[in-house]
């Protein structure tokens, strides 16, 4: 069986080389062809009798493209180890100690990012740019030269004597992949899948002109000497060297002593990964003393002296159970992915939007296929792409509905839009998340009023409109499941009480387009009264500070919309009565910016931030010196974290929010 399994595994592990490094098209994520190659090599460590001489897994990279004449490396590029957790860190870290004779908290090392690109190996003789190659497989490279000399980065001339390789990754800045992608668009042409892809892909473009026009850029970060002096008796010397003879090197390397600051380092590297600017998918940790690299030697594949420390992978892939549509307030139909769970960059995904018809057509993903499932950072989870297995035939495609799958209704593309609409104005789905945002904190704020007992409420038919929620009697709910006597009268009560809400709330609940709890606000200190809005002109409008152009002619076209003249009528019939914009002044937050990360339970997004606003406080997007705190929700991201900790900003557990709210102040924080 384990015989079968590492044949199996050979075959992939060469497969996926050959699709990474020739084809620059990976079928697969990093992180999943990592644990193929890992799970290769382990059955081999524990077979040393079935181990192969030239198996996959000695070898590096794949064989150059003839297409590109052979440049056979001066000295082999090599690969580098992976540790994937700081216990296999630590056991690389004692070994290398061992050797060298030297104590944990005596090792000198430098912690680089390790930037997801392509290696390159550029050889200068008297100074001279003579040639530059790829990896291919680590004793024969690609011949790129013609290519290489465009790229900007790459200084032709260097003050440097004698015979040396400078070796460095090509990449893509992840703006610059962005303008190339959309270009590529615009040209009809394919569309890289990651930055790395199109880096490579037009690195060895067979026309140097083509590549010319590519923003390649080049980050050095080791010298091969050939013949001449040494360059450097660090890895420090030697990125400061490299930095004076006109390469970029990483701003963010450091060289640090002892464990404890390497696992610091590179956390810190983790956290800031989204803020470099290009891709890195994990830490370079390299003994810093190139003495002692010599004493530690290399293996056929990678050196010794160094380990990548891989962060958590932003890429899985998994199985892709069914396409499912869900219906939104306003009616539009959004498909989205039901998932086998997988962990992605650290939390388990089990559902990923697909935005819009167009987008399912686009990435042409089909139920019953594996899938690539990507998150990176804050943003929500994503399907890639699908894995096609070549020679394997694909499932049936999936075509949008036709009906809205909640009230059976026709769902319609309106116009040049690319999303689809469910246009039934009684379609059960709508009328559930419009009454449940109108109870939601942020606009109403009716405690008790969830997503069941709202769709309760309708399926008894008891509630038809946002307006009936103020019809409601105590007799009406206790016949229903789970509501007694008291249940049934709190809610009353609560529903009672926001009656007397100020304009703003009704306007957060109303759910006019882009009408979120600031424009409310300023809308209604402006205004007063909601008929004075509704009877203001498209330039009055405008001219209320805060609201631009597009809010303007939204709520300008919402309130002449026949629908919302009987929405409001029949709001005020049932005693809604719209109070006076309370002046924000004294509030518990007056002048303080209050940066919210990560979900708080029981608020959205805009409602945490509402809630700050009506505080007197700001809510930016971005931590900075001014800050006051960081409330720290569920899935916070990593760099509002770190820098809120390097600029001493407080982080405020989100069990706190309700108490900052009343009170400015704090009685925890996080470490
Ligand atoms: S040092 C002999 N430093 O990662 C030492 N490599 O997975 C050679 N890489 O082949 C590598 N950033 O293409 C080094 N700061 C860095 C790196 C780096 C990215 C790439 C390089 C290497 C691959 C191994």
């Amino acid at each position: 069986m384990s015989r079968e399994r590492l044949d199996w595994l050979r075959h992939e592990v060469e497969r996926h080389n050959r699709a990474y490094y020739v084809l620059d098209a990976p079928e697969i994520p990093d992180a999943d062809y990592d644990a193929l190659a890992r799970e290769l090599r382990d059955l081999e460590a524990a077979h040393p009798e079935w181990v192969e001489p030239g198996s996959v897994s000695a070898r590096v990279g794949a064989p150059a493209d003839p297409a590109f004449g052979p440049v056979r490396h001066a000295e082999a590029m090599l690969s580098l180890d992976n540790v994937f957790d700081d216990e296999e860190f630590d056991a690389w870290s004692e070994r290398t100690c061992r050797t060298l004779g030297l104590a944990s908290e005596e090792l000198l090392v430098s912690v680089e990012p390790k930037i997801d690109g392509l290696a390159l190996s550029i050889t200068y003789r008297g100074g001279e740019l003579v040639q530059a190659a790829t990896r291919g497989d680590g004793e024969v490279g690609e011949d790129v030269t013609a290519n290489v000399r465009t790229i900007a980065g790459v200084p032709s001339r260097i003050g440097a004597t004698g015979h040396l390789e400078i070796r460095g990754e090509v990449y893509l800045a992840r703006s610059d992949f962005g303008a190339l992608n959309e270009r590529q668009r615009q040209h009809g042409e394919r569309l890289f899948a990651n930055p790395r892809n199109a880096a490579a892909g037009s690195l060895r473009q067979k026309d140097p002109a083509v590549t010319a026009q590519r923003p390649l850029s080049f980050l050095a970060y080791h010298a091969v000497v050939i013949t001449g002096d040494p360059v450097a008796a660090s890895q420090g010397e030697l990125v400061e060297r490299l930095a004076a003879w006109g390469f970029s090197t990483a701003a963010e390397t450091r060289v640090v002593r002892g464990v404890v600051r390497v696992r610091e380092r590179t956390r810190w590297l983790e956290a800031h990964r989204y803020d470099l600017g290009y891709d890195v998918d994990g830490a370079v940790i390299k003994v810093d003393d190139l003495a002692a690299r010599e004493r530690l030697g290399s293996t056929s594949r990678a050196p010794r002296w160094a380990i990548a420390r891989k962060f958590a992978p932003e890429e899985r892939i998994t199985t892709l159970r069914a396409i499912e549509v869900s219906i939104g307030r306003t009616g539009r139909a959004t498909p989205y992915a039901v998932l086998d769970p997988v962990v992605v960059a650290g939390s388990t995904v089990s559902l990923a939007t697909l935005h819009n018809e167009d987008q399912v057509i686009a990435k042409d993903v089909r139920p019953g296929e594996r899938v690539v499932v990507r998150k990176a950072g804050d943003v929500i989870p994503e399907i890639v792409r699908s894995v096609v297995t070549p020679g394997v035939e694909r499932p049936h495609s999936w075509t949008f509905p036709r009906t809205c799958p909640e009230c059976g209704g026709p769902l319609r593309r309106l116009g040049d839009e690319s999303d689809t609409y469910c246009v039934n104005p009684a379609c059960p789905a709508q009328l559930l998340q419009q009454v449940v945002h109108f109870a939601s904190r942020s606009a109403l704020d009716i405690e008790g009023l969830g997503e069941q007992r709202v769709a309760q409420l309708i399926g008894a038919g008891l509630v038809t409109d946002v307006a009936d929620l103020f019809r409601l009697r105590v007799d009406d709910l206790v016949g229903l499941e789970g509501f007694g006597e008291v249940s049934a009268r709190a809610l009353v009560e609560a529903i009672a009480g926001s009656r007397g809400q100020p304009l703003s709330r009704v306007l957060v609940g109303l759910g006019i387009r882009h009408v979120g709890p600031v424009a409310a606000r300023a809308l209604a200190t402006w205004f007063a009264h909601y008929e004075d809005l509704a009877g203001a002109s498209l330039e009055e409008l405008e001219a209320v500070e805060g609201v631009g152009p597009v809010i303007a002619l939204s709520v300008y076209t919402y309130v002449r919309e026949p629908d919302t003249v009987a929405r409001m009528a029949a709001l005020a019939a049932a005693g809604l009565t719209v109070t006076e914009e309370p002046v924000a002044t004294g509030g518990a937050l007056t002048g303080r910016a209050v940066v919210v990360t990560g979900s708080v339970p029981g608020y959205s997004r805009e409602g945490a931030e509402g809630a700050i606003i009506d505080r007197g406080g700001t809510s930016p997007g971005s931590v900075s010196r001014k800050t006051f705190c960081v409330v720290v929700g569920d899935a916070p991201g990593a760099a509002k974290v770190s820098r809120a900790r390097e600029l001493g900003v407080p982080l405020v557990p989100a069990g706190e929010f309700a108490h900052l709210l009343e009170t400015g102040a704090w009685r925890t924080t996080l470490e």
